[in-house]
């Protein structure tokens, strides 16, 4: 992966200005030497997240939510390190060298960027134009179409919904007038070639616009005003050069800080489902746009929430829509519940007839996929003859074939025995076993490796005495004092950083990010933000320099006891006399001497 130069990033990092960036998402009051807001991450009344300028972070002390200005941007709209870091730059004019990417080299890649930007512009303009349509005239049939659907102005405007009117021309005509061609029209799926020339292909629908992360439009969906016409109810816009069916999830540009919140997101089938639920106080749903949840869009929804509530219709499609997500939302380790909407119902109907809390209360009511599904073909089999309930039995091994948690499969093994009436000891050849339950590893055994405590409280220090970082990070045998290479590697970025701008404090949380992104270790972030927020408070700054001193000594104790254990270990197990023999009564030695050096430098000093 090409990796943009660590000076970069802190160059950016130097320049951003995190209580701007911030602020555009959480209103900040500010409070003594620190900012104080309501939490974007999680629900809240009274505030308990901080940003402490001075330092370039952010933390939350109601869900431990932290870092810089690049972990709250990946945290907040869903970006990966290196999209984070390239959004700051843009903002504050800082220009990301170019480094090989994609197989495609820079001039490559550049051509292709100003392509991407041309379509975008010619999406934009066409989204401002189908606006204004909709929006030109206070009574037209648009808009008492939407009224009549439940959906309100602001909704509509938050969404971005526009009118293609019924003419075959009017866009491509109104394109060319901003210098727009027909072809390029046609390249961006606006416009089709026909033998009477080009013509758009949005006729007499509400066109709602798919936003790509960026918060870009890059497609186009259509639904038909007129519930006589022969065409397809929804028309989306073709696959182009920039688009792909099943790359963009519709709704998440809006909701996804909602989703992000309310600690999960609401999955339904239909655009109309998405905007209506939003009007009525839902504002985290989205739609897969027509396809099953593909495995791209999963992801995406995925870095805002893993939390997902499935509401499809209530009807057989429904149903089957349930069934083949169960596959991808399991893949990635999606806790999916489903909320059955009754027949014929979908959330849009059930929101408007019955309101917002009796939808509120389907979700508390929502039930985990697994049991949704198999409760359905539980049911398909009750009192059936056995051959048909053999036959289920193979259809429930296939779901439990995606339950990766050893206990968990266990459970419904035993519930399919149960409800199929068949004999436990007897159906287990049928019911797969996932690899990875096989292998006996339980999911959720990732936890994050927490810091040695001296380590870090070295860090910390450093963090509050620059100064010191050059000449500690220049001693040779500095990095034995660490068990943990991370903060070795930490120190390392900082005593270069420290080299390159002896003025200036090194950003401890952004190289850290640098670290744990360099490791593909994430919570190394979050764990180094938090020793610096506690740092100012845990050691004072009259008592720094003392402390210090006591830290490093003890580092070297603990490393001593460490070589000292490995130094006895090796005497017992070499052969006496051996090379290796020789070797090891030189550690010794070593050992002691430095030992010795130690005491006396303690001992000088209580003098
Ligand atoms: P629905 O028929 O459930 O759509 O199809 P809806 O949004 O609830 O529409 P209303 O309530 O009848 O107005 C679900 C989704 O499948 C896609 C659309 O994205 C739609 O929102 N779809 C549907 C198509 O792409 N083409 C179609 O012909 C129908
Ligand atoms: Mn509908």
């Amino acid at each position: 992966m090409a990796l943009i130069p660590e000076q970069v990033i802190t160059d950016v990092a130097d320049r951003a200005d995190i209580l701007r960036t911030v602020g555009g998402y959480v209103t900040l009051k500010r409070a003594g030497t620190v900012h104080k807001g309501l939490c974007p991450f999680h629900q809240e009344k009274t505030p308990s997240f901080i940003v402490t300028a001075s330092r370039g972070t952010f933390k939350c002390f109601g869900c431990g939510a932290s870092g810089t200005i690049f972990g709250f941007l990946m945290q907040i709209e869903g970006l990966n390190f290196p999209e984070a870091v390239r959004r700051v730059a843009a903002e504050v004019g800082v220009e990301i060298p170019d480094t090989r990417e994609g197989g495609l080299d820079a001039s490559e890649r550049d051509a292709r960027q100003k392509r991407r930007d041309a379509y975008i512009a010619v999406l934009t303009h066409a989204q401002e134009w189908f606006a204004d349509n909709l929006w030109r005239d206070d009574d037209s049939p648009a808009r008492r179409y939407l009224a009549s659907r439940g959906v309100d102005e602001e909704t509509a405007k938050i969404f971005g919904l526009g009118y293609a009117p019924d003419t075959w021309t009017g866009l491509v005509d109104h394109m060319r007038r901003r210098k727009i061609s027909p072809e390029a029209c046609e390249e961006a799926g606006l416009a089709t070639l026909g033998q009477r020339g080009h013509r758009d292909r949005f006729r007499g629908r509400i066109v709602f616009p798919v936003y790509d992360r960026w918060g870009k439009v890059v497609a186009f969906g259509g639904r038909i005003l007129d519930p006589d016409a022969k065409a397809p109810k929804y028309l989306n816009s073709p696959e182009t050069a920039f688009y792909t069916k099943g790359s963009e999830v519709f709704g998440l540009a809006t909701t996804k800080q909602e989703i992000r919140r309310a600690e999960h997101a609401v999955l339904v089938e239909g655009n109309f489902d998405v905007i209506v639920l939003y009007a009525k106080g839902v504002k985290n749903a989205v739609a897969p746009m027509g396809t099953a949840m593909t495995e791209g869009q999963t992801r995406l929804l995925g870095r805002f929430s893993k939390q997902v509530y499935v509401a499809f219709d209530g009807d057989k499609a429904g149903i089957a829509a349930v069934r083949r997500s169960l596959p991808i939302l399991l893949g990635q380790e999606f806790d999916a519940r489903v909320i059955t909407m009754p027949m014929g119902d979908d959330p849009d109907s059930y929101i408007r007839r019955e309101g917002l809390e009796a939808f509120q209360a389907q979700l508390g009511r929502a039930q985990p996929i697994v049991q949704w599904v198999l409760d359905r073909v539980f049911a398909r089999v009750d009192g059936a003859p056995v051959e048909e309930r053999v036959e289920a039995l193979r259809e429930a091994g296939e779901v439990l074939g995606h339950v990766r948690e050893r206990v968990t499969w266990r459970h419904y093994a035993g519930e399919v025995a149960r409800r199929l009436e068949l004999n436990p000891g007897d159906i287990d050849s049928y019911l797969k076993q996932p690899d990875r339950l096989a292998a006996g590893e339980p999911v959720a055994a990732r936890d994050e490796t927490p810091l040695p405590n001296l380590e870090a409280a070295c860090v910390q220090v450093l963090s509050l005495l620059p100064e010191r970082l050059v000449s500690f990070a220049e001693q040779d045998s500095y990095q034995q004092l660490f068990t943990d290479e991370r903060l070795v590697y930490l120190i390392e970025r900082a005593h270069a950083y420290r080299k390159l701008h002896p003025d200036r404090v090194p950003p401890m949380a952004v190289l850290a990010e640098v670290v744990a992104e360099s490791q593909g270790d994430p919570h190394f972030t979050r764990q180094i933000t938090q020793l610096l927020e506690d740092a100012e408070e845990k050691f004072p700054a009259d008592r720094l320099q003392q402390v210090w001193g006591d830290t490093v000594t003890r580092l070297q104790r603990d490393w001593l006891d460490r070589e000292q254990h490995l130094v006895d270990e090796a005497v017992r197990t070499v052969e006496p006399g051996s090379d290796e023999y020789l070797v090891v009564i030189q550690r010794l030695k070593a050992l002691n001497e430095a030992r010795a050096r130690l005491d006396i430098r303690l001992e000088r000093k209580r003098m």
